[in-house]
């Protein structure tokens, strides 16, 4: 007989796939275990172990069987394994058919059940569990205790239905969460000492559609920078085709708004777009941006897609062309993967893989090189940064700049504070440097001794 799971001492491990609302999503359920008084822990340690996954990519859905795999091979026999995320949508059958060890599956749509399902599994049962609607997108589900910065759903799935995208398919149709209920959950936030807010949604410049008539995310921002506690508040994603001249406005207007905008653009090339369903140009995506860089002296990241079907070398070079006209101080890029149920996924004309390698080098050089200079511009300049704990390597604390670059600095500051760093070095992905007021120190002291 197995060893029974005693009431002291559970552990919990999860691994998270994806992008920050599989993240919000994960604490979700962490911060459910940890209430229960569940620890986290390695996997060989662990009592349940969850993995959610990420669909949006046919690299990431195969990433996930060998890591359930692994964590089958890995985990305590007694251990409860619980699969969950977007792949689970599509999938969830297939996974509990094929890995015997998997307890339960459950899909993106009601993690407020997550509890329930947490009970059946601990209760011996196997569980498929994919509902396919949301029952109430305003409940406040838990977060972890301690941390300065913290997620906020705003928006729900996603309307778009870009023709290579699963997301539609796997976190379904767009919901706006009631303003009543983001603004209690971010109150409840700063009383647990948080500073900075990330607002989450596919896309979260169509907040309140659907739900208000004079009330929209440009609404939304200035109400929650009313916050005294807030210190910093970030979005993502912005969705080219919506993104505003008031909203870039307000994010010049609220000190508190981050100036740095995640805007992916996907494509340079009229052609693509247009098959890509974005709904808008090339020249409105460059008015955009370089309206919001001169406005705001902000900061802009993007995602692209390289090898979309039918791209050609002139495609190509339009994409390489938007690159250096906008210079995104960093951008994600990955090979177009064709995927389930997409509308992309059954043209015939697919790029060649060689041919996708050799312009996804091309474009991530360039870029390499363009975020390297961007990270040498700052050098010498002063950053207010939020302290968010330890750097990794060494003793320097880091944070991150309201452009959001990663700093990397010496000097003393609790978490949750912003300090002014001067840069000193830029890295690849990063800077580094010295808090000012231990650089004012050094300096003063330095000019006491001259002065003697
Ligand atoms: N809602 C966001 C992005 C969500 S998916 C938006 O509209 O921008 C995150 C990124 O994955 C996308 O921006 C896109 O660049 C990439 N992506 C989505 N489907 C893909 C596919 N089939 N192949 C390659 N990359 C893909
Ligand atoms: Fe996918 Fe397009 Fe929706 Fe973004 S906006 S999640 S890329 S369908
Ligand atoms: Fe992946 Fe689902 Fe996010 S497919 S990118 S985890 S919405």
């Amino acid at each position: 007989m197995g060893k029974q799971i005693s009431k002291e001492n559970l552990k919990y491990y999860i691994k998270t796939f994806g992008c920050q609302m599989n993240e919000r999503d994960s604490e979700k359920m962490a911060a459910a275990l940890e209430n229960k008084g569940f620890s986290p822990s390695l996997p060989q340690d662990a009592d349940i172990l969850m993995v959610n996954s990420c669909a949006v990519r046919e690299k990431a859905e195969q990433k996930l069987y060998s890591f359930i795999g692994r964590l089958c091979l890995e985990k305590k026999k007694d251990a409860k394994l619980i699969v969950c995320g977007c792949v689970v949508q599509y999938k969830g059958k297939e996974i509990l058919n094929r890995f015997k060890d998997v307890n339960a599956v459950l899909n993106t749509r009601r993690i407020e059940d997550f509890e329930q399902v947490l009970k059946d599994v601990l209760n011996g049962k196997r569980i498929m569990y994919i509902p396919s609607i949301m029952r109430n997108p305003n409940k406040i589900l838990p977060h972890l205790k301690n941390r300065t910065g913290a997620f906020v759903d705003i928006t729900y799935g996603c309307n778009n239905f870009c023709s290579y995208c699963i997301v539609p398919y796997t976190r379904g149709k767009e919901i706006s969460r009631e303003k009543e209920y983001i603004i209690k959950e971010i109150r409840m936030l700063t009383q647990g000492g948080v500073k900075e807010i990330t607002l989450l949604g596919q896309n979260v410049n169509s907040y309140g559609k659907g739900l208000y008539k004079n009330y929209n995310f440009v609404d939304l921002l200035y109400d929650i920078s009313k916050f005294d506690d807030i210190q910093r508040i970030r979005f993502v994603t912005s969705h080219p085709k919506d993104f505003s001249c008031s909203l870039i406005l307000a994010i010049k207007e609220i000190d508190k708004v981050c100036k740095h905008i995640h805007l992916p653009v996907q494509s340079g090339s009229n052609r693509i777009l247009e098959l890509m369903r974005r709904k808008y140009t090339r020249e409105e995506y460059i008015e955009k941006a370089l309206l919001f860089k001169e406005t705001t002296k902000g900061s802009i990241t993007t995602d692209i897609i390289i090898g979309f079907p039918t791209e050609t070398d002139y495609d190509f070079e339009q994409t390489m062309d938007m690159l250096r006209k906008i210079r995104f101080d960093f951008s994600f890029s990955f090979k177009y993967s064709p995927r389930p149920f997409t509308a992309a996924a059954s043209t015939k004309e697919r790029v060649p893989k060689e041919t996708k390698e050799k312009r996804l080098e091309k474009f991530q050089n360039l870029q390499e090189k363009i975020t390297w200079e961007s990270n040498l511009r700052d050098v010498g300049k002063i950053f207010n940064v939020l302290v968010e704990g330890d750097a990794k390597r060494g003793a320097l604390l880091t944070g991150r700049t309201t452009t959001n670059k990663i700093v990397n600095f010496s000097g003393e500051a609790k978490k949750g504070k912003i300090v002014k760093v001067v840069i000193q070095e830029a890295k690849k992905h990063s800077l580094q440097g010295n808090m000012e007021d231990s650089y004012g120190k050094f300096e003063n002291q330095r000019c006491g001794f001259l002065r003697r």
